[in-house]
Order: structure tokens, then sequence, then C-alpha cells
């Protein structure tokens, strides 16, 4: 009796779903297509808030939404990581639907997502607020009710005392933040900074500064970068918000997360 195979398995490009000869295929090679990693997002308006390995370009993206769906929505991501497939496609006027199983991405995701409807007067009063209560707070030895997190163990302290004073003062003010997309913004803020001031670096997978060759950080201007990133997102949030009313892109956002 003879016997057939079924057809090899092979994993699709796109240059599979694009016949090879056709002019999509030319458009494609040399284009953002062959080059679809993450590293050109760290400079763009929404996908530069948090530093994130595993994303796709925000070109490669856009790219394919343009290619492949002549304007048919939504878009379902259903590995959503820090949202660069989710953000763009609600800038191209798709809704948008995700999952993700990392808690830190599901929020950076989130809060990407929210920007649209962050209202940035509540953002702008918090962070004069924050301001006044740093400067009070550290000027008066005032001793802060935030205790780094119990369960976090690591070989060598993530914070030197210096810093980590600073980093509780910080998040003692954000337990007072009420609004709730406002409190999550801080939160990633400092989220995607923790690990510019700790004794730990990107390696790329965290591991010691020491161990890297890099000096450990006695002391930091926590209060000064993370005032810079909140500022960085305050402008983000305005371009967002301005194109969302200058191109009429869509208005319905549908955005699930699954955390652990
Ligand atoms: C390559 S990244 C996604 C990039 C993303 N699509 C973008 O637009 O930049 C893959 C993501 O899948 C997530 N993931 C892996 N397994 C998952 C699961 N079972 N459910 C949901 N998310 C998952 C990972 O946490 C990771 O963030």
């Amino acid at each position: 009796m003879k016997t057939t195979t079924g057809p090899e398995e092979k994993q699709l490009s796109l240059f599979d779903i694009v016949p090879e000869k056709s002019p999509e295929a030319s458009a494609i090679k040399g284009s953002v297509f062959s080059d679809p990693a993450f590293a050109s997002n760290k400079s763009l308006p929404i996908h530069r808030w948090v530093p994130w390995i595993a994303g796709f370009s925000s070109d490669f993206v856009k790219q394919a939404l343009r290619t492949y769906l002549n304007g048919e929505g939504p878009v379902l991501d259903p590995f959503a990581g820090v949202g660069t497939t989710l953000v763009e496609a609600v800038l191209s006027g798709y809704n948008a639907i995700g999952f993700e199983i990392n808690p830190y991405a599901a929020m950076a995701c989130r809060v990407k997502l929210e920007a649209s409807c962050v209202d940035r007067n509540i953002l702008k009063t918090e962070i004069l607020k924050l301001g006044y209560f740093y400067r009070d707070k550290f000027s008066s030895g005032f001793v802060p009710k935030t205790m780094p997190p119990e369960g976090f163990r690591t070989r060598a302290d993530f914070y030197s005392p210096k810093v980590l004073y600073k980093v509780l003062i910080i998040q003692d003010f954000i337990a007072t933040i009420q609004d709730h997309s406002i409190k999550d913004i801080f939160m990633l803020v400092f989220a995607a900074t923790m690990v510019s001031y700790s004794n730990y670096s990107y390696e790329p997978s965290l591991a010691r500064r020491v161990s890297s060759g890099k000096q450990e950080i006695i002391d930091f201007p926590v209060f000064d970068i993370f005032t810079a990133k909140l500022t960085e997102i305050l402008q983000d949030i305005t371009w967002f918000q301005t194109k969302i009313i200058d191109d009429k892109v869509s208005g319905l956002m549908i955005y699930e997360y699954q955390s652990r």
C-alpha cells in the first residue's frame, strides 16, 4: 500500500504570504519588514515609554496593517507585549483587542491605550504635587511609610540606601494619587526607570552592575529622571489626543489583559 505524507510543516514568512515576484514583495524586501525589531521605537511617542526587548517595530506593524487589512478590523493581538501592534492599530483607526500574560507588559499596554482618555490637567497637577511633596519630605528627614516589597530578594541590595530613600518618598507620593489612570502612569514611570538607578543593569537580562564591570550607584537624581519621564509621557499623551481628534481615529478601544 502506498503511503503519503502530508506537506512538510514550515514556518510561514511574509514572503510566503506575498508571492515572491509581486509588486508587494519588492516593496517589502528592503522595507521595514526586513527589520521587525523594537529598537527604533525607543525614540517614538508612546512606544518609547518603557524599555522592552521582545517587541515589534512600529513601522513594521504600520506597514503590515496597511498592506493586509484594507480598513477591515478589529485587530487582535493574542501576544500583545507592551502594545506596539495595538497602539499602531488604534492610531490607524482600528479597534484593538489584546491578551498578554506578563503583568508588567499588560500594564504598559493598558496605560498606553488609555492615554487617549487621560485628563491631562489632572496629570499636570499630580506632577506639580510630586515636586512639592518630594522637596518637602526630602529636606525634612521624613521617614517614608512605604517599605521595600518583602518577597523581593536579590543577591546584592537592589538600591543603595540613598537611592532607596528617594524611591520610597516617590512611592509614598504615588500612594496618595486618587485617579487610577494617573496612578498607573506614575507606576509605569517607576517600572520604566527603576533599573537605571539600581545596582543592576540589563545585560540584556537583569544582572548586577559590578558583574559587568560597571560601578555601583551610590546616589542618583531619582526625582529628576522620574519627572523627566513623566514630562515625556505628558507630551506624548498630548500628541496622541491631538492625533485622535485630527485624524478621527478609532473612538472605541477594547483591551483585555490576562495576568497571573
Ligand atoms: C514578541 S512579544 C509580542 C510583541 C507584540 N505583539 C508587539 O506588537 O510588539 C510576545 C509576548 O507574548 C507574551 N505571551 C507569551 N505567552 C503568552 C500567553 N500564553 N498568553 C498571552 N501572552 C503570552 C509574552 O509575555 C510576550 O510579551
